[in-house]
């Protein structure tokens, strides 16, 4: 069955607004988004020789990763040229439960031709060893986004960015309320005691989300439905609902039905 006939609900982009696209379940909204993904990803490799995701954490990224392993091939990205970033991680070994690079090293890296050496995780393994702290590893790391990333409007762009939506609106590691907007691409963010897990952050700048050709959201889960309410409600502020940011023409949301539950002029 084609996603398309699955489509629950589905808002065009606006001037202002994202396109939003309301599946039934969280499977499918994974095949949509790995979809999405790997024809970005593709387009971008084909421009410019390579391209580069940066990637989430939390419980969305699995079932994405099954999903775009899963793909066809003529619909897989090319591989050998992706590389991947993360958005935003926890500042624990890269093997820890809480990582956000964990899921990826155990279901896409093991089904795809993506060479180890294009996985660029925030280097708190490096860190750790060291003895040094999360604003170290934020700053090494923004050295190398730097280093390998093209620049637009004074920021680094990723070709594709992929974004979860915390219980309390976070986006990223941006949490509401965060201090004014670091000026550097990477840094590290306090153990925040209101979600889980309750450790350290290393986050990319939410600048980052502006200037990406292929802002990608996804969301699922009744647990989001009421946040989500928020998001899209007639209030634009940014500190209390940081993932207002992605709420923006160019960017697309993908929700289950549970998630979109609350969501205003769905038809
Ligand atoms: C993190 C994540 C975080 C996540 C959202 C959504 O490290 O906590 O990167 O920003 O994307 O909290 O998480 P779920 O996918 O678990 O809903």
């Amino acid at each position: 069955m084609t996603i398309e006939s699955r489509v629950v609900a589905r808002r065009p982009a606006t001037a202002n607004e994202p396109e939003i696209l309301v599946l039934p379940d969280p499977e499918a909204v994974a095949q949509e988004a790995a979809a999405r993904i790997a024809a970005a990803l593709g387009t971008a490799a084909a421009e410019r020789g390579r391209a580069d995701l940066a990637t989430t954490g939390g419980s969305t990224p699995a079932g994405i990763y099954r999903a775009l392993a899963a793909l066809p091939p003529e619909a897989a990205p090319p591989w050998p040229i992706i590389h991947i970033w993360w958005g935003d991680d926890r500042f624990v070994p890269r093997h820890d439960q809480l990582s956000n690079v964990r899921p990826l090293d155990e279901v896409l890296l093991p089904a795809v031709p993506l060479p180890p050496e294009n996985v660029h995780p925030v280097p708190t393994d490096l860190a750790l060893e060291g003895g040094h702290d999360a604003a170290w590893a934020a700053t090494r790391y923004a050295t190398e986004v730097w280093r390998q990333l093209p620049r637009r409007a004074g920021w680094p762009v990723f070709d594709v960015v992929l974004v979860g939506v915390g219980p309390d609106g976070h986006i990223l590691s941006v949490f509401p309320g965060a201090p004014v907007e670091p000026v550097a691409v990477a840094y590290a963010v306090p153990a925040p005691s209101h979600v889980e897990p309750h450790v350290p952050r290393v986050t990319l700048n939410p600048a980052i989300l502006d200037v990406t050709s292929a802002l990608v959201v996804v969301c699922q889960g009744a647990a989001k439905a009421a946040i989500l309410g928020e998001i899209f409600g007639g209030l634009r502020d940014e500190r209390r609902w940081p993932a207002q940011r992605a709420r923006r023409r160019g960017a697309v949301w993908i929700l289950d039905e549970a998630a979109a539950a609350n969501l205003p002029g769905l038809g």
